[in-house]
């Protein structure tokens, strides 16, 4: 056991060595091991350790806006729908910045192992302007926005009881949830892309230790009971990506309400489109060119937005995997109101 700082409350435990070995042998891009933290055990690279005690005493501004989820949920989706109602539907400023500029990404320092750094750092060396982005995507999160004007946007993956306890109380989170085994395809394609994570093994081994808790932020209901618990918060906006994908109109109505928006349907039009996944595919503010850029995400693989698809999952799950997903997801949800939209009777 092992504490990160003095004033941390929640253990910090590393994964067992011959867990962590085994692990590391699928996960190329980690060179030290794992962590579990906190009574639910949340399973993260080891580098958690330096930053836990900074992300969860950073100072929270009531203008903050936070958009959090587990990994491949419509994250990118829900952050730049979010950040264009809040911003007026400025598209000037969201085709010019980055949406990784626009929104740090808290914990994503942690991932960049600094063997991986290393490597990037010689790979981008020739170009002075790709060793500054470097340096910018894997600096903390908590020194991007420390002095970061107003209003904040930030992206985290990290589940509510990981982040600052006045979070809830003092500015807003969107929360954004998907089907566990569309969550999972789309994760398997980014860990075999992205060389932070590097994995090199199969889908079937990827979904055991999906559904083992033995991959980054998992436990994966715990992380969205959280958030569901709250709901129901004043500051606690819940959507489903089933939600934006069934009808996408009603999302950014929901979430203009939130925020005290109103558009006309002639602006709503526009904003639907722009929130397109074929728009996306074109739209290299939101498609995370600088990791390609930086050759973070491997050359010829995945892109960053893939497919974009409800229920793609069946294409990837054999009849076995398929049950054994279904009594998974059932027995997750017997001590939960919490119901994926498409999956309610
Ligand atoms: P798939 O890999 O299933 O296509 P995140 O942003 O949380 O990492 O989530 C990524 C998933 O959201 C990917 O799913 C990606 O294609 C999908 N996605 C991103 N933008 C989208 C959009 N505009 N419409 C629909 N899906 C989108």
């Amino acid at each position: 056991m092992e504490k990160s700082n003095n004033n941390y409350p929640l253990e910090i435990k590393d994964v067992e060595p011959e867990v962590a070995e085994m692990l590391m042998k699928y996960f190329t891009g980690e060179h030290t091991g794992f962590v579990r933290v906190g009574s639910k055990g949340y399973f993260l690279p080891h580098k958690f350790k330096q930053e836990a005690w900074n992300i969860y005493s950073m100072k929270i501004r009531p203008s903050d806006v936070f958009v959090a989820s587990y990994p491949r949920s419509g994250t990118t989706w829900t952050q730049e729908l979010v950040w264009m109602v809040v911003n007026d539907l400025d598209y000037e400023r969201s085709n010019a910045t980055p949406l990784t500029e626009r929104y740090p990404f808290l914990e994503f320092s942690v991932y960049v192992h600094p063997v991986m750094k290393e490597r990037f750092r010689q790979e981008n060396s020739d170009s002075e302007r790709k060793l500054k982005l470097l340096e910018y995507v894997s600096q903390p999160g908590t020194e991007q926005l420390v002095n970061a004007p107003s209003p904040r946007f930030v992206k985290t993956h990290l589940p509510l009881s990981l982040l600052p306890p006045t979070l809830l109380d003092t500015a807003k989170v969107i929360y954004v949830a998907r089907d566990p085994r569309d969550v999972v395809v789309s994760f398997y394609h980014l860990n075999k892309s992205m060389r932070t994570q590097g994995y090199i093994g199969d889908f079937k081994t990827y979904w055991r230790f999906f559904i083992s808790d033995l991959h980054h932020w998992t436990p994966y209901f715990e992380h969205l009971k959280e958030s569901w618990e709250k709901r129901n918060h004043p500051n606690m906006l819940f959507l489903f990506y089933e939600e934006l994908s069934k009808d996408l109109p009603a999302a950014v109505r929901r979430v203009s309400k939130f925020f005290g928006k109103q558009y006309s349907e002639e602006q709503l039009a526009r904003l639907c489109e722009h929130l397109s996944i074929e728009s996306f595919k074109q739209n290299k503010s939101v498609n995370y060119d600088v990791m390609s850029e930086l050759g973070i995400l491997q050359a010829g693989t995945e892109n960053f937005i893939r497919k974009g698809k409800a229920g793609g999952w069946r294409d990837y799950f054999d009849e076995e995997m398929a049950a054994e997903a279904e009594q998974w997801i059932s027995d997750n949800l017997r001590d939960t109101d919490m119901r994926f939209p498409h999956l309610q009777q």
